[in-house]
């Protein structure tokens, strides 16, 4: 058993907490001390961290939440989780791993494992985390540095930390042993490469494939629609081919931390050395422009104006089943709809509460617009509220009139 301080208890760092806490003594630290208040109350704000476990794990004494920085020393092993976003210009934003960096370097008093759980570019580890700890670090020992590029998909229920596959690779050799030995703890399968810049660069390269695939069935369901087929049936028929392709679904656009942004770190290392990631731009583009393109699909249905009309969007969060809305489409959606004179109100259950409003009641509207299918929604009470629905999910099917 050692001791784990886990810098970040968000959707990352608060689900690794709730697996190492079963094996390891753990400090969740976040420089929230309104999160940290409601975690050591026993109260989850991640899907997938059941409060009833936390609450267990807190009362085992195993797990506990801080955010007095001096509560990582004497830790074993650190594990940052914090965000890496994409600042005003859309480039990446490293000051939270910057400020997470600061509290390990000055308050760690002994040698420990620091590894990077956060996305970020090749070279992350290497060039930025071990020499910023070293900046603010005071003492004269030596940690190791590793990386573990994290691979959680709230909401998704039958991959999870234990049977994830996990990537890992240290700066040292030592650091890949200790690595290795810590993730055995409770991760069934782990998966070592030659160098951390492998590891980072696998994770950028797995979200660019998401962002770029999605962006090319986002492109053929405009194809389709303009030829006057059915992209549900026409996906459904390449779907048969038993290899060599893989179903993506297309939607109003992308949403969440991880592939709006992390394809933005590639192209930002790939600009460094002087090459242009055309893909990761066309791609970015294709998808930001969805929200646009389905705007004025509904428009056309009406006759060329929406101005006046009421519309509701259904589900506001990036993807079914969580209640994040960090950089969902539905933003982009309202605006586009209110760009054309629309009243737009939103409906979902699971978000509640979003941009200061209170999700409204589903229906008196005139046009609803479903972007995000949670499992809670009924789908066969949600197309008697509206008299028109476009459905952006393919979830609603046989329903005369939509
Ligand atoms: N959310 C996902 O599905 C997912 C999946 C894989 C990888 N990632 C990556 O993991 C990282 C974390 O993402 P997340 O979704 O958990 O973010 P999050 O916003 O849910 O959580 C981050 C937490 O870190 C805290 N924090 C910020 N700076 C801090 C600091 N200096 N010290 C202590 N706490 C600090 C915040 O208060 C917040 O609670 C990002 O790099 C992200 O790209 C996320």
């Amino acid at each position: 058993m050692s001791k784990v301080s886990i810098i970040g208890q968000g959707y990352v760092g608060l689900t690794i907490a709730s697996f190492a806490a079963k094996v390891h003594q753990v400090v969740g630290f976040d420089n929230r001390a309104d999160v940290v208040d409601r975690l050591n109350q026993g109260i989850s704000h991640i899907e997938g961290v059941e409060s009833s476990d936390l609450k267990s794990l807190i009362k085992s004494g195993s797990y506990r939440a801080s955010a007095d920085p001096s509560d990582i020393k004497g830790s074993e092993i650190v594990i940052i989780a914090v965000p890496t976003p994409l600042d005003e210009k859309r480039n990446p934003d490293l000051s939270f791993l910057e400020s997470a960096c600061k509290t390990i370097g000055e308050n760690l008093t002994a040698p420990a494992l620091v590894i990077n759980e956060s996305t970020s570019f090749p070279g992350t580890v290497r060039d930025f985390i071990k020499p910023t700890v070293e900046k603010y670090s005071s003492s004269n020992f030596e940690n190791s540095y590793a990386v573990s590029p994290e691979r959680v998909d709230p909401g998704r229920a039958e991959w999870n930390q234990k049977n994830t596959p996990r990537l890992y690779a240290g700066l040292t050799a030592n650091a890949t042993l200790a690595t290795a030995a810590f993730y055995k703890t409770f991760c069934d399968e782990l998966v070592e490469v030659s160098s951390p810049e492998i590891a980072e660069a696998a994770k950028l390269f797995e979200n660019t494939f998401r962002q770029v695939n999605i962006a090319l069935v986002n492109e053929f369901a405009q194809i389709t629609n303009a030829l006057g087929f059915s992209i549900q049936e026409t996906l459904a028929a390449a779907a048969t081919k038993p290899y060599g392709f893989m179903k993506f679904h297309p939607s109003s656009g992308v949403g969440g931390h991880c592939i709006p942004v992390d394809p933005t770190y590639l192209a930002y290392a790939a600009a460094a050395k002087g090459i242009e990631a055309t893909f990761i731009q066309r791609a970015n583009e294709v998808n930001l422009e969805m929200p646009k393109y389905i705007i004025q699909r509904v428009k056309a249905d009406h006759g060329g104006s929406l101005e006046g009309k009421k519309i509701q969007i259904i589900g506001v969060s990036y993807k079914p089943d969580v209640a994040d809305t960090r950089e969902t489409p539905a933003e982009l959606l309202i605006k586009e709809a209110e760009k054309e004179g629309a009243q737009v109100s939103w409906h979902d259950p699971v978000v509640k509460v979003w941009r200061g409003e209170s999700s409204r009641g589903l229906g008196n509207a005139d046009i609803a617009i479903l972007v995000t299918r949670h499992s809670i929604f009924d789908l066969d009470e949600i197309p008697k509220s509206f008299t028109y629905l476009f459905d952006t999910t393919g979830s609603i099917v046989n329903v005369p009139g939509l």
